[in-house]
């Protein structure tokens, strides 16, 4: 499996401390199966994309380390971007693996930014495509799920976090994860790991859930085939998305509960 979204590299963001939990946690992405890795250390604004400098030579030395560790792991670098108006994509992290074209981006859990759609048209000309990362986590995909479905029509493809799909953020979340799945709009599972407990970079729980209610090759297409494209800047052919499920009869408390999960999220 490829994981392309994990936040490894040690004090760059809030992902680990140091340079042991960093290989710690390379440990067990290779136990889980996990053949490569992107790392994709928060970027929170343009501004931080001066720190490229101090990333790429933290991530050097992560390299180096588990290379004389002798860990089956490849390393890539990228960088999970924070969504701005106007978003500056002419930096060697800003496209997973320097590949040119296909980024990371990440908006905030309360909703979708009203500029979104429209700069990632602008973006999509220069032929830019954005990988929306973990829409199931977002209040505004979760009380309105066919958002996510125009985001992949007009080109975006979606990251759904392995946790997500097995309840690590909640039923809500879970649901979301699922139903956006089932309508075909889901292009990669990833770890978005942060440390060697909580969120762990681990995978194979969540692709053994796809495989049972997808099949193998529908598994193997979310953690694998469509990552090893990704990283080498080919164009995907994402699958036609089928109608979303939507049930209505629970949309009543729905509002209190994104509110109730929200609230812990910001604790
Ligand atoms: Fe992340």
């Amino acid at each position: 499996m490829i994981d392309i979204h994990s936040h490894i590299i040690p004090q760059v963001d809030d992902g680990p401390g140091s340079l042991q939990v960093s290989l710690e946690m390379l440990e067990i992405a290779v136990e889980d199966g996990i053949t490569e890795i992107v790392a994709t250390p928060h970027i929170l604004s343009n501004l931080e994309f001066q720190r490229e400098k101090e990333i790429l030579a933290r991530f050097e030395e992560l390299k180096a380390e588990a290379q004389a560790k002798g860990l089956p792991i490849k390393l890539h670098l990228g960088s999970e971007i924070y969504i701005e108006p106007e978003i500056d994509l002419n930096h060697r992290i800003a496209t997973l693996a320097d590949n040119g074209r296909y980024f990371l981006i990440e908006f905030p859990m309360q909703g979708i930014p009203v500029f979104a759609a429209e700069h990632f048209f602008q973006v999509m000309m220069e032929e830019r495509t954005p990988i929306i990362a973990h829409p199931e986590r977002n209040a505004g995909i979760i009380g309105r799920p066919e958002r996510a479905a125009e985001f992949v029509q007009r080109g975006s493809l979606l990251q759904v976090n392995a946790g997500s799909l097995t309840g690590r953020f909640g039923s809500t979340v879970k649901e979301t994860a699922w139903k956006l799945l089932d309508a075909h709009l889901v292009h990669f599972v990833a770890s978005d790991a942060h440390d060697t407990q909580g969120r762990p970079p681990k995978l194979r729980r969540a692709y053994d859930l796809v495989a049972e209610r997808l099949g193998e090759e529908w598994a193997r297409m979310l953690f694998h085939d469509n990552q090893a494209r990704v990283l080498r800047g080919e164009v995907l052919e994402p699958p036609q998305p089928l109608p979303l499920e939507t049930s209505r009869k629970k949309k009543s408390g729905l509002r209190e509960k994104i509110v109730k999960w929200w609230r812990k999220e910001e604790d």
